[in-house]
């Protein structure tokens, strides 16, 4: 096609895709190159507006790096990792939520009832739950992968003075499917908002934070693998989540509850004097296609 006009650009980009594109090639570059024309259109964007959007794009290229990943972040508070994540979790299985760019594969293993804060201090927490299918049965052997920031509000990835795998574990659960883990309470915190995104968020009047949350990936053969996270109910920033994870059955009461309720059985069972938090949370998986 010689003659490209505004109106029939879009036609003509797909005139030019090859007969035998593979047809979802077809179905998703056209519908994007589509949305993008019509966005084009529809705001009349000027030059100086698109070469902003990809200076951000070059922004953002610009510093990632392994333990910097500008392109996630922005996927997640542009809200489409979370709209993708909610198009394919399933109905009958606990919510699924961002991971986010912090967690740490290969994680050490901790036992049932283990201590996963070790010297660190805080609002002591214990965290238990069962890992279960769809009618309720416990799924013996799954495992859960958990991980969180320290009290700082920094993830181990960010934060020269932890180690590499500090608030983070490796949970494997008996035929009862159940799992517990001693922890300090998360502290809601900011994502990183020192680049392109965090520009973005300021031009739009947003803020950066997240509600405190523990990030669980809990898999089991013959499952479909589920990320997801925890909240309690009283976090400030439930209602305002930057990356919009929040669904209403990952929303918890963590109960307050006196030292002598400590239970026996896990790794501190015998040496807690304080009052602590306790938070139930089962998870359910839905069996593979
Ligand atoms: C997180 O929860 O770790 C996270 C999620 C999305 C962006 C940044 C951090
Ligand atoms: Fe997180």
């Amino acid at each position: 096609m010689r003659t490209v006009t505004k109106d029939n650009i879009t036609d003509v980009f797909m005139a030019y895709l090859a007969e035998d594109t593979d047809p979802r090639m077809r179905e998703i570059m056209g519908s994007l190159v589509k949305h993008m024309h019509d966005f084009a259109r529809e705001t009349n964007l000027t030059h100086e507006e698109w070469r902003a959007g990809i200076a951000f794009l070059e922004g953002c290229a610009a510093i990632e790096s392994e333990d910097r990943h500008e392109f996630i972040l922005a996927s997640d508070v542009l809200g489409m990792s979370s709209l993708v994540d909610m198009l394919h979790s399933s109905p009958e299985a606990t919510s699924s939520s961002v991971l986010g760019p912090f967690h740490v594969s290969g994680a050490p293993a901790l036992a049932y009832g283990g201590d996963m804060k070790r010297h660190y201090g805080g609002p002591l927490l214990l965290a238990e739950g069962v890992i279960k299918d769809t009618d309720g049965n416990p799924i013996a052997g799954a495992e859960l992968d958990i991980w969180q920031t320290a009290p700082n509000g920094l993830y181990a990835s960010q934060d020269a003075e932890q180690d590499t795998y500090s608030f983070h574990a490796l949970m494997t659960v008996g035929d009862d499917g159940r799992y517990a883990f001693t922890t300090v309470k998360p502290i809601e915190y900011t994502v990183p908002s020192d680049g392109p995104v965090g520009d973005i968020l300021r031009a739009c009047g947003r803020h950066p934070w997240r509600p405190s949350h523990l990030h669980y990936i809990v898999k089991a053969p013959g499952y479909r693998s589920l990320v997801t996270e925890i909240f309690p109910n009283d976090d400030p920033y439930l209602d305002e989540d930057t990356v919009f994870g929040v669904r209403d059955d990952l929303v918890m009461t963590y109960v307050g509850k006196p030292a002598s309720d400590f239970p026996e059985g896990m790794a501190l069972s015998g040496s807690i004097t304080e009052p602590f938090l306790y938070v139930e949370f089962d998870v359910t998986l839905v069996a593979e296609d």
